[in-house]
């Protein structure tokens, strides 16, 4: 997708370098594009940790190339385990989006065909480039469905402006390229739709109000920022025709994991008749668990709820939000029931919740 007019992807492999990783580092957005330099496992291990790469499937795809990192730094004389050791570590990153594990596995198993050190370096390699390809194409695909959705809603409306709402990032940035939730945004926009974005801030850590209303005026989409707690007035007033969020993992059920505040979205939905739909590529769903109340919710430091993170010019500040000596709950990510899904969006079409 695009940042001033020249096409980017989240994250790739340097075409002068084969040894190198890069990636936009998303700490540093909207005020600043920073590519970041991933050179080792334990480089792509605290990308992902600390939120230079966020998201579900760029945080499988940090993963798999941390992987094939790790194959380059592994000592000969015990490769095998160290390799082993290092899947271990890189998958406990972060716990929620089972992308980082589907991820990091296809390339340890891709890998552990092969006898020879050389060997296992050029196949992860190549497997996890694959997985990169894979992922845009997933995405792109996940648009040409969704986009469909949109349109049956712009035509009953005829013609007038589809207004959709969306919580966190769930865009190109989180997916390598096109975006999940994103992808039938962009497309609807090529097709001439016209569409605007309600963008939910996404507290703490302001995904919707840094990244997605960053991508969005990138791409030229009219977009409005709204508090977190706004949609429901929104759905009231008749201002939403349907909301689309992303997803971390998807349980047997149909049960969605994503950035917390979105089961709230999909309540206020289900009560005000507006249609939830929940795009993700198969890399998201958890074939491993029956129901949303086994996917494991990161909790995260309560700084980032106690504190808020801005600029004032150019500098960089972080200050206090709340009552001195107050201490916060953090939890990242909440699960939404099947029951308030409408429709899952994935590569393979739009499904309901109980045929996936
Ligand atoms: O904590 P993050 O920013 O990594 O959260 C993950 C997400 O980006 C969202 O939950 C998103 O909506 C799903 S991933 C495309």
């Amino acid at each position: 997708m695009l940042i001033n007019k020249r096409q980017y992807r989240s994250i790739w492999l340097s075409s002068d370098d084969d040894r190198l990783v890069q990636a936009i580092d998303q700490r540093e957005l909207p005020w600043q594009t920073v590519i970041i330099d991933l050179k080792t496992s334990d480089d792509a291990f605290n990308a992902i940790r600390n939120m230079a790469v966020r998201g579900a499937p760029l945080i499988g795809v940090t993963g798999a190339l941390g992987l094939y990192l790790a194959t380059l730094e592994a000592p000969g004389n015990w490769f095998d385990k160290y390799i082993a050791v290092r899947a271990i570590v890189l998958k406990e990153a972060r716990p929620t989006a089972v992308n980082l594990r589907y991820g990091v596995d296809r390339v340890y198993h891709a890998i552990s065909k092969e006898a020879l050190p050389y060997n296992k370096q050029q196949v992860a390699k190549a497997e996890a480039l694959q997985l990169i390809e894979e992922e845009v194409a997933r995405s792109e695909a996940i648009g040409r469905h969704g986009v469909e959705i949109i349109k049956t809603i712009s035509s009953r409306k005829r013609g007038a402006c589809v207004n959709i709402l969306t919580h966190c990032n769930a865009g190109w940035l989180a997916c390598i390229d096109y975006g999940t939730a994103m992808a039938p945004i962009y497309l609807a926009k090529q097709l001439g739709i016209d569409i605007h974005v309600w963008v939910d801030e996404t507290r703490p850590r302001n995904q919707g109000a840094r990244l997605t209303a960053w991508e969005l005026s990138h791409n030229n989409i009219p977009h409005t920022l709204i508090a977190d707690n706004t949609g429901g007035h929104l759905m009231q007033q008749g201002l939403v025709d349907m909301v689309l969020v992303g997803s971390d993992r998807v349980a047997r059920n149909g049960d969605a994991a994503n950035k917390t505040g979105t089961y709230l979205k999909a309540l206020a939905a289900k009560d005000n008749n507006i249609p939830f739909y929940v795009a993700l590529p198969t890399s998201t769903m958890d074939n491993t668990i029956e129901e949303g109340s086994a996917i494991p919710v990161e909790e995260r430091e309560q700084e980032e709820v106690l504190k808020m993170e801005g600029r004032l010019g150019k500098k960089r500040v972080v200050v206090d939000i709340a009552n001195p000596g107050t201490t916060a709950a953090n939890f990242a990510f909440d699960i939404t029931p099947a029951r308030l899904i409408t429709g899952i969006i994935t590569e393979n079409g739009l499904c309901l919740p109980e045929d996936i």
